[in-house]
């Protein structure tokens, strides 16, 4: 591995740490009767996960100087909210999963009802921290974080997305409606994961829209990459169930095009992410090979 890999893998777990420990002193254990709800919701974030998202969100704030405290609160509301989406993804009801993240699904390791509600506590919780003034002074920093994260994570973003996936399943879809399918679906929570930093940071107008088209590139190299995996992956690797896509008649790229012109597409997808990033210079490194790390990942 060359030293400048190895600084990127050794910067995203450092990160991932970090951002642990944060999501376990924002769920503390509890002694009361609905003590089951917390540590379904500790089950489900606190183990595993490659921390992408997080990753983005205190990067992008590094280029601002943000503090770092501020960042990872920030961070770990955009993990929850994933987190959230995955136990509801694994529910009977859509993608029906026994595995994540290496261990039983959250209703395999609980039950249902106990899923939903982690899954809905999750998705609570993260606007609780992003509200809070401990995760910024400026009551505006606050409410815009709290927008944009809602937009992303709702009906036009990734529950649009979801809704789509599955309706995708019984409808032919083209490139296009894929491409918009796979952008509110994963595409918006990675976008507002970059962007975090820079509405914490007070970002420019440019330095904003550099970061929003590099996650919008990213963002669906992502999910091109998952479908990838989804073909050519085994659980033990994984760790989550592959092979699910063709079975369950999903609508992917890989569906589409096979998988030589999906890779290309995530491939090009990568490197034009990594050149909107040139006017951090230096700065945007970590960030650049985020972009390759997203479509050469083996999980
Ligand atoms: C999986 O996301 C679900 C998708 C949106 C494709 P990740 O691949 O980021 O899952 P973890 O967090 O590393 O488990
Ligand atoms: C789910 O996409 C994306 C979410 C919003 C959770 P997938 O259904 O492909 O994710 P995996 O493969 O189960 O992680
Ligand atoms: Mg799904
Ligand atoms: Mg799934
Ligand atoms: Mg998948």
């Amino acid at each position: 591995m060359n030293d400048s890999k190895s600084d990127f893998k050794s910067a995203l777990s450092e990160n991932a740490a970090e951002v642990t420990k944060m999501l376990d002193n924002l769920l503390p254990v509890i002694d009361t009767p609905e003590a089951r709800v917390i540590e379904a919701m500790r089950y489900s974030s606190l183990e595993g996960g490659k921390r992408v998202r997080p990753f983005l969100v205190t990067q992008s704030a590094a280029l601002f100087g943000v503090d770092r405290v501020s960042a990872l609160r920030a961070a770990a509301a955009v993990e929850m909210v994933h987190c959230y989406s995955l136990v509801h993804d694994d529910l009977p009801a859509m993608d029906d999963d026994d595995l994540r993240r290496g261990q039983p699904t959250c209703h395999i390791k609980y039950d249902e009802a106990t899923a939903i509600l982690a899954g809905d506590a999750l998705l609570t919780m993260a606007f609780q921290v992003l509200a809070d003034p401990a995760t910024h002074s400026d009551p505006s920093v606050r409410s815009d974080l709290v927008l944009a994260l809602s937009k992303a994570a709702g009906a036009h973003g990734m529950v649009g997305g979801q809704m789509m996936d599955l309706w995708a399943e019984d409808n032919e879809l083209n490139v296009a409606q894929i491409t918009r399918l796979q952008r509110m679906k994963t595409g918006e929570l990675i976008a507002v994961s970059a962007e975090a930093g820079a509405i914490l940071g007070k970002a420019s107008e440019d330095a904003r829209a550099a970061l929003h088209a590099y996650a919008h590139d990213i963002g669906l190299a992502f999910q091109i990459a998952d479908d990838l995996l989804d073909v050519e992956g085994d659980a033990a690797t994984v760790g989550k169930a592959t092979g699910k896509d063709a079975g369950a008649g999903k609508a992917t790229f890989v569906s589409l095009l096979g998988i030589e012109k999906a890779r290309q597409q995530a491939d090009m997808l990568s490197e034009q992410a990594a050149a909107h990033l040139e006017i951090f210079g230096e700065k945007g490194d970590l960030l650049k090979q985020m972009a390759r790390f997203i479509v050469e990942r083996r999980t």
